[in-house]
Order: structure tokens, then C-alpha cells, then sequence
């Protein structure tokens, strides 16, 4: 099937067999490898990716179901070699260990922030509850969009299940 779709304000038109994944198709077949693959199931949020406005794990979306959508990726974040107002504020606050979830993780921030400019620690904790980081313990993650917002975060961090 011939497919349509808006990536980072790139318009790609491909054929894609029906049940390749929009994960599997950007980064196999249009070679934008920045969102990450982890559980391919759905649970660990290392592939995700703004679709039509919305975050979602890309490896539980058909490249089919995005015909005709409008997606934000890691890709888009950097201007050249300048790094997106999120991303400096996960360097500067060592919020990024291995980088695994980093994309991922981005992406949430990023959904959030544009409905919530001012979010509570609380809000950045369910913003990337679906988001697994196994490096570091999401306190430098919550700091980070604190500091991006103005404020600090309050004393616990995240503990994740
Ligand atoms: S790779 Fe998609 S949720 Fe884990
Ligand atoms: S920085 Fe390594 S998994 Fe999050």
C-alpha cells in the first residue's frame, strides 16, 4: 500500500506492506533511526513519537494507520547542531545516561509542555510514566523539565515500578 505522511515537516510517500509497524518504517525503511526500539510491545516508551498532536508507542501503530498523519520525531528537535530548548535542559541537568529512552522520553516532555507549561512535579511524573529509564532514577529527568520551566523540583524524584 502507497502511504502519505508528514514526519518532522518532511512529506514521505512509500509503499509498506500492511503490517510493518510506523517504528519499523521509520527507521528501516526512511532511516530515521533516532526513536529507539526496546520491548517492541508497547510498555516501554523508548519508541515513542508525537502523532497527529498526540504521543504514542510507534511500535503499536501500523505505518498504514499514519497514512495521511502529521508526526514529530527526535529528528526534529535539534536546529543543526543546536540542540531543542528540552534536550539543553536534559544535558545540563545530566538527565541523559545511555540516551536509550532519551528520544522517547523527549517526545513526552515535549506533548506535555505544550498543554502544560507550568507542570507540577506530579504532572512530569505521569507525563513519563509510560517512559522506562533504567539509568537514572528519573530525578535528573523531573529537574530537568523543572529547570526548563523555572523552578526546582521538590525533594523524592520518581520512584518507577
Ligand atoms: S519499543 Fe515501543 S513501547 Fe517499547
Ligand atoms: S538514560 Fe539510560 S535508559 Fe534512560
Amino acid at each position: 500500500m502507497k502511504i502519505r505522511l508528514t514526519i518532522n515537516g518532511n512529506l514521505y510517500e512509500r509503499n509498506v506492506v500492511e503490517h510493518r509497524t510506523l517504528l519499523r518504517f521509520m527507521r528501516e525503511d526512511l532511516g530515521l533511526t533516532g526513536t529507539k526500539e526496546g520491548c517492541g510491545m508497547g510498555e516501554c516508551g523508548a519508541c515513542t513519537v508525537i502523532l497527529n498532536g498526540r504521543v504514542v508507542n510507534s511500535c503499536m501503530v501500523l505505518a498504514v494507520e499514519a497514512n495521511g498523519a502529521t508526526v514529530d520525531t527526535i529528528e526534529g528537535e535539534a536546529t543543526g547542531p543546536s540542540l531543542s530548548e528540552i534536550q539543553k535542559a536534559f544535558e545540563a541537568n545530566h538527565a541523559v545516561q545511555c540516551g536509550f529512552c532519551t528520544p522517547g522520553m523527549v517526545m513526552s516532555v515535549k506533548e506535555l509542555l505544550r498543554d502544560n507549561p507550568r507542570p507540577s512535579d506530579e504532572q512530569v511524573k505521569e507525563a513519563v510514566e509510560g517512559n522506562f529509564c533504567r539509568c537514572t532514577g528519573y530525578t535528573q529527568i523531573i529537574e530537568a523539565v523543572m529547570d526548563l520551566t523555572g523552578r526546582s523540583a521538590e525533594k523524592g524524584g520518581l520512584k518507577h515500578v
